[in-house]
């Protein structure tokens, strides 16, 4: 090898090493659904909803298009629109709150916690009375799961049941966690997830899922996925989207979920190692008592003082890449900033949004691998 090459750069996310270990089951798959033909609504479509039942436990399951049809779906059957507050925090993928103003409702940030970055449930509590006092009804809150840690669900319950708020968890990013021992999928009304390539569990293009112990709900999500269909196809009963998976996916996640558990131990020695090797130079991303994540991203915070694009370039001469989710808060974007912020201002989403920055993190990640994404972040501190 010529001394002076650079070394290869370490892979982000490495969907082509999951691929080579799935290998065959999944051109198996594919050749399955290419003979039968169902391409809408096959027999895998059904199937991959009883596995993601079982995996979860929770008693139905309604896949359908992605994760953030899978938000705004259980949104429209609940009837969530104009003069209603969504709350949400600020610090998140832009589809959480994207789908409440896409039902026409108002989403209500707030700010999340600075260890976890997950809902912060004092803000919470004052973004409801935020909501009220701008004559918004407070309909639901929507805690995210984010970068794949559970948030905490007993504090976002009790103040929902308090104020009599419904809960969409958002676990496009937390699918396959716990909260207390209890998979995510179970909490609230509904859990919404997303099946994006990059995510833990992801397909080969995009799709989503819905989890709910309410049956009324599952069968109303099954209709609006279908344009609102009723008992006669073409009496159509209520507003709808065309928001289904198709069964190509469905059967690549069968094959993927026989691997999940496997990949999320994988994923959990990854970011241990990471913690020991950075946690003296950064803050590594701490687990809250209660909360396991599946590590959709390893999300690390930079010390006061260095700076964060010379930090990304020394990492990348190094062949380490990194991505920043997110350098802007949802109340800091242009179609979201006239939305309402909780009263007391979110200043943690603010801070997080300046000074984190993620690190390659995936399932197939080998020690060598880790070992140059630590030197390389402790190259970049010192420096
Ligand atoms: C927190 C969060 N919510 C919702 C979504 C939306 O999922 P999708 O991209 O499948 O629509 C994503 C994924 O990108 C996400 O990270």
């Amino acid at each position: 090898m010529n001394q002076h090459m650079p070394p290869e750069p370490v892979p982000f996310i490495d969907i082509g090493a999951q691929r080579r270990r799935l290998g065959k089951s999944i051109d198996e798959a594919v050749g399955r659904v290419l003979a039968h033909c169902q391409f809408v609504n096959g027999p895998e479509v059904t199937a991959l909803e009883q596995a993601l039942a079982k995996f979860s436990g929770a008693q139905h399951v309604v896949s359908c298009a992605s994760g953030t049809d899978a938000l705004l779906m259980v949104l429209m059957a609940e009837n969530i629109g104009r003069g209603d507050a969504v709350l949400c925090p600020s610090f998140t993928f832009c589809a959480t709150g994207e789908a409440v103003a896409l039902a026409g409702a108002t989403p209500v940030f707030v700010d999340v916690d600075e260890t976890t970055f997950n809902i912060d449930p004092a803000s919470l509590t004052r973004g409801i009375a935020t909501a009220k006092r701008l004559g918004l009804k407070p309909k639901a809150v929507i805690p995210v799961d984010l970068f794949g840690q559970s948030a905490d669900h007993d504090s976002v319950a009790a103040i929902a049941d308090a104020e009599g708020l419904f809960v969409l968890d958002d676990a496009a990013q937390g699918f396959g966690a716990s909260f207390k021992g209890r998979r995510l999928g179970t909490f609230g009304l509904a859990t919404a997830t997303s099946f994006f390539p990059a995510k833990p569990l992801g397909c080969f293009g995009d799709g989503g899922a819905i989890f709910t112990d309410d049956a009324g709900l599952a069968e109303t999500l099954r209709s609006i996925r279908v344009h609102g269909q009723g008992s006669d196809k073409y009496d159509n009963v209520r507003l709808g989207l065309t928001a289904r998976l198709d069964t190509m996916q469905a059967a690549i996640l069968i094959e993927k979920l026989r691997i999940f558990d496997d990949e999320i131990a994988a994923r959990n020695v990854v970011a241990d190692r990471y913690a020991r090797g950075l946690g003296n130079v950064v803050t590594v991303p701490r687990l809250a008592a209660g909360c396991t994540s599946v590590w959709a991203q390893y999300t690390i915070r930079l010390p006061k003082g260095v700076d964060r694009d010379g930090f990304a370039a020394a990492l990348k001469a190094q062949g380490v890449p990194t991505a920043i989710y997110y350098p802007k808060s949802m109340h800091q974007q242009t179609a979201y900033r006239d939305f309402p912020v909780a009263d007391g201002g979110l200043g943690v989403s603010e801070a997080l949004s300046n000074d984190v920055i993620s690190l390659p993190m995936h399932a197939y990640l080998d020690e060598a691998a880790q070992d140059r994404v630590i030197e390389a972040v402790r190259g970049a501190v010192s420096a």
